[in-house]
């Protein structure tokens, strides 16, 4: 099967530095992949570059297939309809992918109209409200006609990002890149989120790509996960290998740091 995410030797620069070198990946259709690595080693500009949004300063460098459509030297004509279908997006802040201004059914309303719109469908207003229902459902948003007609900061930062993750499934892409996407959360939402999230994508066959800076949590949901640092990448494996093998120093560093945490957790009264 060809890969649903292929990056090959994808390197970034801006004027002054390179940002990220020599990286090359790939995402089967389905598969859940983690990304791993302390702030700053690129694990961002890795996501927004399969999404086509880097800025324009920047000069990239490399292949990024993505459902067989190269992103690198792409104009956004062409990258428009990918996202949606292809890729969809959650970030860690909420709000980046939520309009103050609008309430929360409404916003979820319109990705289902334009998912409808992309099957050559206008669906009535009815049709759209029950769509809406059950994407907040699926979620797990307790009350969906509450919240549908709530104003984004009226419901909670787990709520939030409930919906964001609602608004990302409502495109129905192949793949989803999370980046971060429990990190502003505290750590009981945290674990909800993380729950949610890999049943969605294992119910709808979903490929992922899960960033994180926790490797704990990185192995509670992806299969396999790559380790970067300082924009190279310079481990991967499955999350069970890595996490009891870790062949890199710096993997090393990220497992014996995660289980003097557990330990010191069992050792809490
Ligand atoms: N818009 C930008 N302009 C210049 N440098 C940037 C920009 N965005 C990120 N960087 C730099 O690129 C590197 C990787 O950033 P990023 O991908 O956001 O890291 P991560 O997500 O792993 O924390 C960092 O050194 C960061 O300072
Ligand atoms: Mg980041």
């Amino acid at each position: 099967m060809s890969a649903l995410l292929s990056v090959e030797n994808l390197e970034i620069r801006t004027t002054s530095r390179t940002l990220l070198s020599s990286v090359s990946f790939s995402i089967a259709p389905g598969e859940r992949v983690g990304l791993i690595g302390e702030s700053g080693s690129g694990k961002s500009l890795t996501a927004l570059a399969a999404l086509g949004l880097l800025p324009d300063s920047m000069r990239v460098a490399g292949s990024i297939l993505l459902d067989g459509q190269q992103v690198v030297g792409a104009r956004d004509r062409a990258l428009v309809p990918l996202r949606g279908r292809s890729v969809a997006a959650v970030f860690q802040e909420p709000m980046t992918a939520l309009d103050p201004l609008m309430r929360i059914g409404d916003q979820v309303g319109e990705v289902v109209r334009r998912r409808a719109a992309r099957d050559g469908r206008r669906p009535g207003k009815a049709e759209v409200r029950a769509q809406v229902w059950a994407l907040l459902e699926r979620v797990a948003l307790p009350d969906p006609a509450r919240i549908a007609k709530a104003w984004p900061h009226e419901i909670s930062g787990g709520q939030r990002q409930r919906a964001a993750i609602a608004m990302a499934l409502a495109c129905r892409p192949k793949l989803l890149i999370a980046d971060e996407p429990t990190t502003a959360l505290d750590v009981t939402t945290q674990a909800e989120i993380l729950k949610l999230l890999e049943a969605l994508v294992r119910d709808e066959g979903m490929g992922l790509m899960f960033i994180s800076h926790d490797l704990p949590v990185v192995t509670t949901i992806a299969e396999r996960a790559l380790v970067m640092q300082q924009g190279r990448l310079i481990e991967e494996g499955p999350v069970g290998t890595l996490f009891n093998q870790p062949t890199h120093a710096y993997t090393q560093g990220l497992v014996a740091a995660a289980r003097a945490f557990d330990a010191a957790l069992e050792m809490a009264p």
